[in-house]
């Protein structure tokens, strides 16, 4: 990792900047306090240290710096949270490898996305003036709100096999250049003509709300029924969602998706406030879809129709979604209706029905392999189930529950299935990896940690106390691995660079000592009293050391019959007692 991109990202934004995207931020002393948008809270919990660069929340402990604030809000990995953030201020990250056509595929994404652009506000316009009147009416007839129809951006692409094309053309775009952002397509005999005609426009947006390709409904007659735009550089289909962006910020709070498959079921969803909802785009559920809903929630109420296809469809669906260790339920719809259907007749109620009685997701698998399949399929599926898990300790969590729902022995299944699955305590001590280590070392309560965290609470909360605390031994009097190697860091770097250096439990630690500062600052007699006590405790720490030294030594004089060595050392051991007991 580039840490110099990291430094440069971090010095151009503004934390502050980036989460009041998301979160509403009022000054609270000095700093800037926000409901959290990490854990269900209505209540100002977290604080944005905009100078020091970090987020820090009291109730959920969620922290970090703005990339990893970006990230996790984002549903997106450090790099690309890094190369997004760089983008917006400009910086040249210069660790990418470099790839010879990278400016040049960049350029040709930026035309693409421009071109989305340029047709969405055109389709919204077509909408808007007297063309549109039809798919106007139509949408008024479906129940839909203007509210809904301006917040999805919906549009109205005209029965005319050249507006779009020249309305590119008015905006400087060549005609190849419309078929490349699949918006205008080519026939055999090289003609160009719009793609989408006679259509009710759904743009489909990523996650930054740029639009990166259309969906369009006829309105009329013809087929299909949904057209939607093909693969392009900026869209690859199953990697994205419909709706997702509209329903991040509630995502993020309710930590729950509703996930439906239709466009209209995901609109109607949000106008009767459903607003945690998105849609698959006319695919089957893929796993980059589930990795994605993954980053934001615990939770995926699959919305499925309720006959054979839809059964089937949320089988595999709630299965996936199983396998990344979040939790479903399945929502099946009555006979011929869909949410939208359901929600427009029977209102918010209808649709609260059936998710009460919505089966959680194993629960769904379990009965639908039991009541429709064979015993040696429903086996298979157990087994690839659980070979599959992303992670091995989620066996341990589903196995006995997978038996007991299929009323099998879960010794005999294991002993079928071949599956070894360890005791319990053995897993957890093997998948602790040493960042996790750290982690418990950091929460832990025994006494050497409890001191050790309160010593280090001081230099990192007063660093200017560092060089001279360095001077006068402090290593010496922490006991546990994970504080000694965080005060090695401490000691090596500025405080302004540390957050760098330091792994994921480090970083909590640390915020949490200067969010506590922020609490409960001191200063005058209090703090020199604090530095006091620490060099005490140094001293005393010293001392010790030095009468084990001490003592060692007098045990070898003793053993040679150096009877001066021995003064001195029993000598020096009085003295060192006596300096304890002035410090106590
Ligand atoms: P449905 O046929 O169930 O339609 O397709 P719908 O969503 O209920 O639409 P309305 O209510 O009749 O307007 C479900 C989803 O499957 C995709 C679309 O995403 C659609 O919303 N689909 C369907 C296509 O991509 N192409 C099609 O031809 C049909
Ligand atoms: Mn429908």
């Amino acid at each position: 990792m580039d840490r110099s991109g990291v430094e440069a990202v971090k010095a151009r934004v503004s934390i502050a900047d980036i989460v009041r995207r998301y979160v509403d931020l009022k000054p609270v002393s000095g700093r800037w306090m926000g409901a959290c948008p990490f854990h269900q809270e209505t209540k100002p919990s977290m604080s944005v240290n905009d100078d020091e660069g970090f987020f820090y929340c009291f109730g959920c402990q969620a922290s970090g710096d703005v990339i990893d604030f970006y990230s996790r809000i984002n549903g997106l990995d450090f790099k690309e949270a890094l190369e997004q953030l760089a983008a917006e201020v400009g910086i040249e990250l210069s660790n990418v490898p470099r790839d010879p056509h990278a400016a040049e595929r960049k350029a040709r994404k930026l035309l693409l996305l421009d071109m989305h652009n340029e047709a969405n506000a055109w389709f919204q316009r077509n909408l808007q003036v007297a063309s549109g009147d039809t798919t106007k009416r139509y949408l008024a007839d479906r129940g839909m709100t203007q509210e809904v129809i301006d917040k999805f951006e919906l549009g109205y692409s005209p029965d005319d096999w050249h507006g779009l094309a020249n309305h590119l053309k008015s905006k400087g775009r060549t005609p190849d250049q419309g078929v490349e952002a699949g918006l205008l397509s080519k026939n055999e005999k090289g003609n160009i003509y719009d793609r989408f005609r006679g259509r009710l426009i759904f743009p489909i947006q990523d996650l930054s709300g740029r639009v990166i390709a259309f969906g369009g409904r006829i309105i009329t007659e013809g087929e299909p029924k949904y057209l939607n735009s093909s693969d392009t550089p900026i869209y690859k289909k199953g990697d994205h969602l419909y709706g997702l962006n509209l329903a991040r910020p509630t995502m993020t709070r309710s930590k729950r998706a509703i996930l439906t498959e239709g466009y209209m079921d995901v609109i109607s969803l949000h106008q009767f406030g459903y607003t945690d909802s998105c849609g698959v785009l006319g695919t089957a559920l893929t796993p980059e879809q589930v990795k994605r809903l993954a980053g934001f929630c615990s939770r995926v109420d699959l919305v499925f129709d309720g006959d054979g296809a839809g059964r089937k469809a949320a089988l595999k669906s709630s299965r996936m979604i199983l396998l990344q260790g979040v939790s479903c339920k399945v929502v099946l719809m009555p006979d011929g209706e869909d949410v939208d259907s359901l929600l427009q007749t029977k209102g918010a109620e209808g649709f609260e029905a059936c998710m009460n009685e919505a089966p959680d997701g194993l629960t769904f698998c379990m009965n639908t392999l039991r009541d429709e399949h064979a015993p040696r399929d429903i086996m298979k599926w157990a087994k690839s189930f659980l070979s599959e898990l992303s992670e091995t300790a989620l066996q341990a969590y589903y196995l006995p529950r997978i038996t007991k729902g299929l009323g099998l022995s879960e010794a005999d299944f294991r002993r079928d299935a071949g599956i070894s699955v360890p005791p319990r305590n053995t897993i957890q001590r093997s998948r602790q990896a040493p960042d996790s280590q750290m982690q418990q070392a950091t929460m832990a309560s025994g006494k050497e940690n409890k001191d050790d965290r309160y010593f280090l609470m001081f230099p990192i909360q007063y660093p200017d106390y560092v060089s001279a605390l360095a001077e006068r031994g402090f290593g010496h009097i922490l006991g546990t691995d994970w504080a000694k190697a965080l005060w090695e860091k401490i000691v090596s770097t500025q405080p302004g660079q540390i957050m760098n250096l330091l792994n994921e439990q480090e970083k909590g630690f640390y915020i949490r000592c200067r969010e506590e500062m922020r609490e409960n600052i001191l200063s005058g007699r209090d703090l020199l009293d604090e530095w006091e006590h620490i060099c005490n405790k140094i001293a005393s720490g010293q001392n010790k050391l030095d009468r084990r030294q001490l003592k060692e030594a007098l045990h070898q004089a003793q053993q040679t019959g150096d009877s001066q060595r021995v003064m001195e050392c029993l000598r020096a051991l009085n003295e060192s007692l006596g300096r304890d007991n002035e410090q106590h």
